[in-house]
């Protein structure tokens, strides 16, 4: 079937000078499939100032169903993790939480803030846990009030690893792979102070966290989520096993690939076996600098570390990925806008069977442009979802969009949190 003329106009985004030129890029995308469209880029009806976001017959668009494992989307906008501090000082989720995220339950899946697994790897002020039963009745409060609002979620799974300011444990010592310091400052009750030295995960110890990791992975099914993502990305602790300059173990743990990724495969298997492949997705972040860890081979190592995760029939893989600029943003401890390091994913994609989500820097016409090659299965949204609940409805409907307040991010309270309205545009 000739797909250049079952282009379907699905709707339209703000007509910028950015819109202009991803009007250009999907152009440049579908004419890359061999497919001329110049004729079918008909202005949306509703509006002088809209171009199309295109569906092509045959190729997926972000409000195409989709399947991750066990969970059935029906649409492929992914809420992305976001720490925002609203539990309480036991890291208990509080009522507010359950709020913001049903305010969010139009996303085809809601992927939870990252979510302390035990107490040693959660250094951050009033994050969410999992390791206790008041913690899982908390969450059931959020994941029924999401189930409610016709919404899915699932939990992300974090040990912060080096991360974790000894003041979080009674002024015990971080754990990481090896015993390294990053340098830099993180966020404690007593304000921002300096990360301190961490040390080394003996060999024995390795059961214990992963056993971690399962006690939380059933917790969170027995909280209600339909699932949970492994965190493996941003320099955390997986993280700091993945990757070579903060991974100098000399035993199977460390030095080549194949032992790096024993880690990550060791927590993955464990919370495959307890909750089922299908509800585990996990999160990489293959690209750039991400609070110190870095590494010197990423084009190898991750498409690695997704060919061990695809044996396991997961129900997603989740990628961050920076936009490709040859220079590294490094505001905030990571690359975050910008990296140094060519995009993995292609080569991610080619070693994971399994639907993958694409992150960083997407605005909906970018992102219907990477379904549409084919890049990815689904997209997913962190920062455009924080003063945007309805994010899908606007993206689909080209409205315009809100911007967060810096200000409030992780201030433990409703201001900044759960009172960004819905679009005002769409009420009408
Ligand atoms: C306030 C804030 C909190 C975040 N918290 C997490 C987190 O808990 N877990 C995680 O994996 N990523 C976290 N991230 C990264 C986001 O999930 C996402 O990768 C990043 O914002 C880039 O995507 P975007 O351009 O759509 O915002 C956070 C980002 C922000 C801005």
């Amino acid at each position: 079937m000739a797909i250049a003329t079952k282009v379907r106009l699905v709707t339209g985004v703000k007509l910028s000078g950015a819109g202009r030129a991803a009007g250009s890029r999907i152009q440049a995308a579908l004419k890359l499939r061999g497919r001329a469209l110049a004729s079918s880029l008909a202005l949306h009806p509703s509006s002088k100032l809209r171009i199309p976001i295109l569906k092509v017959q045959g190729m997926p668009s972000l409000f195409d169903p989709i399947r991750f494992g066990a969970i059935n989307s029906p649409n492929r906008i992914v809420m992305a993790p976001l720490t925002r501090g609203r539990a309480d000082r036991n890291h208990v989720p509080t009522p507010v939480m359950a709020e913001y995220y049903a305010q969010r339950a139009s996303a085809g899946l809601i992927i939870s803030e990252a979510t302390g697994i035990s107490a040693e790897g959660l250094g951050f002020p009033h994050a969410p846990g999992l390791w206790n039963a008041n913690q899982v009745a908390g969450w059931k409060h959020v994941t029924d009030r999401v189930h409610a609002a016709g919404g899915r979620m699932v939990a992300q799974l974090w040990h912060m690893g080096r991360l974790v300011h000894p003041s979080f444990n009674g002024g015990a010592k971080p754990v990481s792979a090896s015993a390294t310091t990053v340098s830099g400052q993180t966020h404690t009750y007593e304000g921002r102070k300096p990360l301190e030295p961490a040390r080394a995960l003996g060999i024995e110890e390795i059961p214990r966290v992963v056993a971690d990791y399962e006690t939380a992975a059933r917790n969170a099914i027995a909280a209600g989520f339909d699932g949970v993502e492994i965190h493996a990305a941003n320099g955390y602790l997986i993280d700091q096993f993945l990757r070579d300059n903060s991974n100098l173990r000399t035993d199977e743990y460390g030095g080549s690939i194949a032992n790096r990724i024993r880690f990550l495969r060791d927590v993955t298997s464990t919370v495959v076996a307890a909750v089922g492949a299908d509800c585990v997705g996990v999160r990489l972040s293959p690209n750039g600098a991400a609070w110190g860890v870095n590494d010197s081979d990423p084009h190898s190592l991750f498409p690695a570390a997704a060919a061990t995760l695809d044996s396991f029939g997961l129900a997603y893989l989740h990628v961050r990925e920076a936009p490709f600029t040859g220079k590294l943003d490094t505001t905030g401890g990571g690359a975050r806008d910008a990296s140094d390091v060519p995009p993995v994913a292609p080569k991610i994609r080619a070693s994971f069977r399994g639907p993958l989500i694409l992150n960083s820097d997407f605005d909906g016409a970018r992102a219907s442009e990477v379904l549409a090659r084919g890049e990815a299965d689904a997209i997913s949204f962190g920062r455009p979802f924080i003063a945007n609940p309805d994010l899908p409805l606007r993206i689909r409907d080209g409205l315009p969009l809100a911007e967060f307040d810096q200000a409030t991010l992780y201030t433990n309270g409703r201001e900044g949190y759960a009172d960004y309205p819905r679009s005002s545009v769409a009420a009408a």
